[in-house]
């Protein structure tokens, strides 16, 4: 079976690239990371990719074009110049064109740091900490337009406890993310799946 070509978009600290990167090279996850695109120059995540070894490590400037569409446009032809079939988003802030959205539809993987379609949005835990929820987590989803919003492939819960602050209840969930992420990507890619209605089905159960 050939490795499903990867695009991994970041835009920070870059964790979540790390471990499945860390889990490609182990083997359990058969993937191939061809290309990192951030769009923040001084994102950890590029130095991470570069060491890791991923063959296409780009910046791509905002300041450079004149808007959302035309940024995409560039991050498509990158996309496409280097035959990735994934769009891995990890920890990318920036909000998806639909044009974008529309040309890889069923192929962009969004991990968020909430239990779905709880707490949308860039400030997910700090939301779910305000609300007083006693369980969170992390879901991994199908990107589209809609934000958050798409077909769900994995959750993972977490308990908040009294004592948290937005720090402690976000590391308690990316200890799950980055468990789960991977694993995510290495069942997609060893199953597959069909969308029936919103739901995903796994092709082995
Ligand atoms: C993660 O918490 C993810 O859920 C959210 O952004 C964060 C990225 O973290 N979308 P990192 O850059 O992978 O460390």
């Amino acid at each position: 079976m050939n490795a499903k070509t990867v695009a991994v978009m970041v835009s920070g600290r870059g964790t979540n690239l790390k471990v499945i990167l860390e889990s490609v090279a182990r083997g359990e996850c058969p993937v191939d990371v061809k290309l990192v695109i951030s769009d923040k120059g001084d994102a950890e995540a590029l130095s991470i990719a570069r060491n890791a070894g991923v063959p296409h490590v780009v910046y791509v400037d905002p300041e450079n074009f004149a808007g959302r569409e035309q940024f995409d446009a560039e991050c498509a032809e990158l996309l496409d110049r280097h035959g990735c079939q994934w769009i891995v988003l990890a920890g990318y802030m920036r909000i998806l064109s639909s044009s974008f959205v529309s040309r890889f539809r069923g192929r962009i993987i969004n991990i968020h740091p909430s239990l779905l379609p709880s707490f949308v949005g860039a400030k997910a835990v700090e939301d779910a900490l305000e609300y007083g929820v006693k369980v969170s987590g992390c879901t991994v989803h199908l990107g589209d337009e809609v934000l958050d919003g798409g077909p769900i492939l994995a959750q993972s819960v977490v308990p908040v406890l009294d004592g948290d602050t937005r720090d402690s209840l976000h590391a308690r969930i990316q200890v799950e993310e980055h468990r789960l992420y991977p694993a995510t990507l290495a069942r997609m890619a060893n199953e597959g799946f069909d969308i029936v209605g919103r739901r995903v089905v796994w092709k082995s159960t």
